[in-house]
């Protein structure tokens, strides 16, 4: 039987996302937490980073050089690190290990673990039962939601940020390498959002020009009673349609919620958009899923 069965491509049809028990066993999930663990124990911290500025040209400064840090972020492996991390001289006040919001975006191609789980038997045979015929990994982030820290993430539609046409060709992968509960900041979707489009995108400035990034469209507010959360098992997998709205809590509890995300694209009669912040390079073009 496929790992993904009929009812789960119509529930997704449907829903705009399903929740899959057993994508990875809990050794695999603890496999890629320690492979993590030691990639944070071996980080640079980027200066920008770690230093506090203070006039408003170095504030500037500042602002520029994370936002350079993360437009090139696309074929790299970077950090992102929660609020409040680091003291006035750039010295870490809370553990390293907890300092990190997320991890971004290729450890699909440069991360030995990480590629085998993206481009896994059971990956291809999704995809294939979900009826993509040429897809490709556009990006990958480990998300820590550290305990207590752990910050909230508004409503949003990931198609905002991945914007193709037609809409309809994106789809997330959200792995939990830890067991995802209301309490420690799981998904929260309403259900049947995706087929209303989407309402905002964010877009590339033209070159030159500063902030790298703008919104077009409104951010929407959405009835707080339509989200239905979707807790899921230690190597339990969420699959996420690009337009679907969905958010998480802020982890208030004392455990963590690690997490190994990475989105597709059906590359088939689909056009990626240039003014997209993420753009394929000549380092890293989008790796097609299939390998066999
Ligand atoms: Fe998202």
């Amino acid at each position: 039987m496929d790992f993904l069965t009929d009812r789960d491509v119509q529930r997704y049809m449907e829903d705009g996302y399903v929740v899959l028990d057993g994508l990875l066993t809990p050794q695999e999930c603890d496999e890629l937490r320690q492979r993590m663990a030691e990639i944070v124990d071996q980080m640079d911290v980027p200066d920008h980073c770690r230093t506090t500025f203070s006039t408003y040209h170095d504030e500037q400064l500042k602002t520029q050089g994370n936002a350079d840090y993360f437009i090139t972020s696309g074929d790299q492996i970077r950090f992102f690190f929660e609020k409040g991390v680091f003291d006035d001289k750039g010295d870490f006040i809370v553990p390293k290990q907890k300092s990190v919001n997320k991890v971004g975006h290729a450890l699909h191609a440069y991360e030995p673990l990480f590629k085998t789980v993206t481009h896994s038997l059971k990956m291809q045979s999704i995809a294939k039962k979900m009826g993509l015929a040429r897809p490709a990994i556009l990006q990958s982030m480990y998300i820590f939601k550290q305990p207590g820290i752990g910050g909230e993430v508004t409503p949003h539609q990931d198609a905002t940020f991945l914007y193709t046409e037609p809409l309809g060709r994106v789809m997330g992968v959200w792995i939990a390498l830890e067991e995802a509960t209301i309490n420690n900041g799981c998904l929260w979707f309403i259900p049947g959002s995706q087929k209303n489009g989407i309402t905002r995108r964010m877009v590339r400035t033209p070159k030159g020009t500063f902030p790298l990034t703008n919104f077009i469209g409104r951010e929407q507010t959405y009835d707080e009673d339509k989200f239905v959360p979707a807790p899921v098992k230690k190597g339990g997998v969420v699959l996420i349609h690009g337009e679907v709205v969905h958010r998480s809590d802020e982890n208030r509890s004392e455990s963590s919620r690690h997490v190994y995300t990475f989105h597709m694209m059906e590359e088939q009669d689909t056009e990626w958009s240039p003014d997209n912040w993420l753009q394929p390079t000549e380092e890293l073009p989008f790796p097609p899923l299939y390998t066999q």
